[in-house]
């Protein structure tokens, strides 16, 4: 069986592509995307930054390929993101001079991005990240321009105008580390004030970038919280990555010294036996809870498909070896695969 058969009963599995499968330059990739997954979601070429670069000149081309790619071979497909503080050109923000623009504009050209890029395929994609990390900081606000400029009513209004744009479209709110328990609680309070107010929000995803360490018990906490309220839970950016996650004060520059990569890049030669064991034991036990709460989870998503091609080797710091993914360096399926499948 393939991963999303072997869980065709619980939930899709899918993964995120680059535009490179897009452009048919990354053949090999494009074939396990084809046999394991059955959704997929746009890694960068529909966020706002490679979409809409300039103010009024859009940038279809590999939108249009990632929903055909789709279309063709009968994926769900997802839409990521519309509004999100991070890859989002300056313009959206600035006047002329450099100063913030006013709230009015702001909401307008928000209005108008949401409207041309969910309007475009209307009817074509299965549901949107509409907004994107709005939790940071000590009382779970992020304090983006977004929601400096606008208000934290911005995310009532992305919602509903993706709602108008495409009322067929399912519309969800997505972040990262929503097992801590800060965070789950602001986004309880996103998600709440949204369904109070009948506003359409269908799911919430939990990016789920983790690390070994990943705390279980906590992820559990927040699938049933969410998944309570009605919401579909979507794992949605799915990779784990075996390396130490840096201090913040590492800076995102590569480093040669030696001392700095047996520190941070300590397996540039392959995963020992020990940690690549509880590798795959982290992704066994997570698919456990996946399916234990399938009444919950509608689908679960990897942020790409292997290990050469993962963001994480740049993230969070540059330059790294990490093997997050399924399948390796070589394009071969892990163990794991197998382990996975075995679970159904
Ligand atoms: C990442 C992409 O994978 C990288 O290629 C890009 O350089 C930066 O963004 N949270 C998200 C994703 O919602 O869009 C990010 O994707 C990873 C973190």
């Amino acid at each position: 069986k393939t991963l999303s058969e072997a869980f065709s009963d619980d939930y899709t599995v899918g993964a995120a592509l680059n535009v490179q499968l897009l452009q048919g330059i990354n053949k090999k990739t494009d074939s396990i995307v084809r046999k394991h997954y059955n959704s997929i979601v746009a890694e960068n070429c529909m966020k706002s930054m490679f979409i809409q670069p300039v103010e009024g000149e859009f940038a279809w081309v590999d939108a249009d390929r990632f929903v055909d790619y789709g279309e063709k071979n009968n994926m769900e497909i997802v839409g990521h993101t519309l509004v999100w503080h991070a890859m989002a050109p300056d313009w959206f923000f600035v006047d002329s001079v450099g100063n913030d623009v006013s709230r009015d504009v702001l909401i307008q050209r928000m209005k108008t991005h949401i409207e041309a890029v969910v309007g475009r395929y209307k009817g074509r994609i299965h549901g949107w990240d509409v907004v994107n990390e709005a939790i940071d900081g000590p009382d779970g606000v992020r304090q983006s321009k977004w929601q400096t400029i606008i208000g934290d009513d911005y995310i009532e209004m992305a919602f509903k105008m993706a709602h108008e744009a495409d009322p067929d479209a399912e519309l969800y709110y997505n972040d990262y580390s929503m097992y801590e328990p800060k965070r789950r609680e602001a986004g309880l309070r996103i998600v709440k004030n949204l369904l109070a107010k009948g506003i359409r929000i269908d799911g919430v995803g939990f990016q789920a970038h983790y690390g070994l360490d990943v705390p279980l018990v906590e992820v559990e906490k927040s699938i049933v919280a969410f998944g309570e309220l009605g919401l579909k839970v979507m794992i949605t950016e799915l990779d784990l990555s075996a390396l130490p996650f840096p201090s913040e004060e590492v800076t995102a520059e590569v480093s040669t010294d030696v001392a700095y990569q047996e520190k941070f890049n300590p397996y540039k030669e392959g995963l020992p036996t020990d940690i690549k064991n509880r590798w795959s034991q982290t992704y066994i036990d997570l698919f456990k809870l996946f399916t234990k709460h399938s009444k919950y989870i509608s689908r679960v998503t990897f942020w790409g498909v292997n290990d050469t091609e993962s963001w994480k080797n740049d993230w969070p710091i540059k330059g790294r070896t990490d093997y997050p993914l399924l399948f390796d360096r070589a394009y071969k399926e892990k163990s794991v695969v197998q382990s996975l499948v075995q679970l159904s």
